[in-house]
This record gives C-alpha cells, structure tokens and sequence, in this order.
C-alpha cells in the first residue's frame, strides 16, 4: 500500500479530489464510492470547488454509500444517506438517480443487504471508494473481528463507535443506532482503488496497526494490506506513530507526478 503524509487534513482532502478529478476525466461517469463522517468532508468540499471552478465536470458521476443506520427515519438529517446527499450528491450537481445506498429502513434488512451487493456489481463495481477509520480500526462499519471475506451485512456498533458518534447526535449516545447495514470486507475489497484518509492523533494508533501491523480481523482496515491498489493519507498527527514515516516520506517525494494516486 502507499502511504501519504500530508501537512493536514485540507492538504490531504485536496490530494485526494484531486485523483478522484483525474478518474472522472478518464471515466466520466465512475462510481465514486464514499465514506460519511468528519474527515472527507474537506475532499468533497475541495472537488465541488473543482467542479465549480470547471476544472472537472462530474455531471455524469455515480455516487454509492457505504454504509447506513438501521432504524433511522427516512430523511432523518443523520441518516447516511442524508448526510450524502448533502455532501456529495447536491453540491456536485448530480441527482438523486445517480446515488445509491442500502436502505437502512427496510422491513427486510437481510435482503436489504443483498440486494445492495447485487446493485453494486450490476453497476459494474466500485471505481474508487474512500474511506475514514475508526478509533478501534473499523472501515465502514464493519467492527473489529469481522470477517475479511464479508459481504454487506447488518452490524453492531461497538460502544467506544457510539460514543464517538453521539457528537452528531447532539451528543447523546441513547439516539445513536445500535445497528447498521455495512458494505463487507470482502465487498469493499472489490473496488478498483482504495483510499482511506486519516486525520488527527486520535487515529494514530488505528493507523499504525493498519499500516504496519499483521492483517487480522481485530483491525478491520489492515485488510487494506491485501488490495492491489490502496492508498493511505494522513495528515502529521495520524502519522505519528508509524515507524517508517522517514520511508513513506522519501518515497512519495520521489513519485513522478504525472502518476497520481
Ligand atoms: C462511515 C464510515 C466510518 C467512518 C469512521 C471515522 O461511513 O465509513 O468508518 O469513516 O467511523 O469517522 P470520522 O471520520 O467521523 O472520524
């Protein structure tokens, strides 16, 4: 994997629509899978800045989620893909027909999930899918100790998940859902290029062991070890703890521009 330390998290959302530009020009109308929570929201912001500038048109993009609440009211404004189409759908100019995500309010979650691995190769597969981490090292959610071969699935938040998440909940950890609908390790693994982002010291020991720990299912995102094509930006606080920064450094500094991500 390649591992990018960036000087912070704009530098690195920046990098990063920057690539997602560069498909888009290749491949109009890619599937742009994306992450929710803080740390992409400076790529989405950087690649509307894109789009409205001219510098890329995005009008033929298709846009995927990557995981969703179960239980939340439709249109409730923390729902995935609320957060979604707010983020990425409306301020790139697509419509909502251009945006799936698996339906975290469907009577039958089971074939809810099926159904969205089934949607996700029908549309020819995932060209670029983000990622952030968890503190305890999940991607999506898909928590530690799930399995690496796993397909879209409902899961159960772990506590220390809720507890970070309840600061979208007006910080009340009693509404944050106990479960959610998550693309599995083994879906995840099916895109063409991986690219997790990684912000803040927070994450620094997830990072670590994501990066230079064994692959195990105790850290969920060292699957990305086993990817042919994934690529790992963080900013300085989140590199803290890798012991080859030196080598991650010199190596991208070294990096031909014109081969991008
Ligand atoms: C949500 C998702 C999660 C988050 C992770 C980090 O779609 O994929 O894996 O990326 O929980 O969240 P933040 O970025 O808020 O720290």
């Amino acid at each position: 994997m390649e591992v990018v330390i960036v000087p912070d998290a704009a530098a690195g959302g920046e990098l990063i629509a920057e690539a997602m530009a560069a498909l888009l020009r290749r491949k109009p109308d890619a599937l742009l899978g994306v992450a929710t929570g803080s740390t992409p929201v400076p790529i989405y912001d950087a690649l509307a800045a894109k789009v409205r500038s001219g510098a890329v048109d995005a009008s033929r993009a298709r846009v995927c989620q990557l995981d969703e609440y179960v239980g939340l009211p439709g249109g409730h404004p923390e729902s995935y893909r609320s957060v979604v189409l707010r983020q990425v759908v409306e301020p790139l100019g697509l419509s909502t027909e251009s945006f799936m995500g698996p339906d975290g309010t469907a009577e039958d979650l089971l074939g809810a999930c099926a159904a969205y691995d089934r949607a996700l190769a029908a549309a020819g597969g995932v060209d670029i899918q983000l990622l952030g981490i968890g503190t305890d090292g999940h991607i999506g959610f898909n928590e530690p100790c799930s399995s690496l071969a796993s397909r879209t699935r409902i899961k159960t938040l772990t506590e220390q998940t809720r507890v970070d998440n309840a600061r979208f909940f007006d910080g009340d950890i009693d509404q944050v859902p106990h479960h959610v609908i998550t693309q599995g390790i083994g879906t995840i693994l099916e895109a063409r290029h991986l690219v997790l982002l990684a912000t803040g010291e927070g994450k620094a020991e997830a990072v670590a062991q994501t990066v230079e720990g064994p692959v195990a299912a105790v850290v969920p995102a060292s699957a990305l070890q086993l990817h042919p094509h994934a690529t790992v930006v963080v900013d300085e606080a989140a590199a803290s703890k890798l012991k080859l920064a030196p080598y991650f450094r010199a190596t991208y500094a070294a990096k031909p521009s014109w081969q991008g991500l």
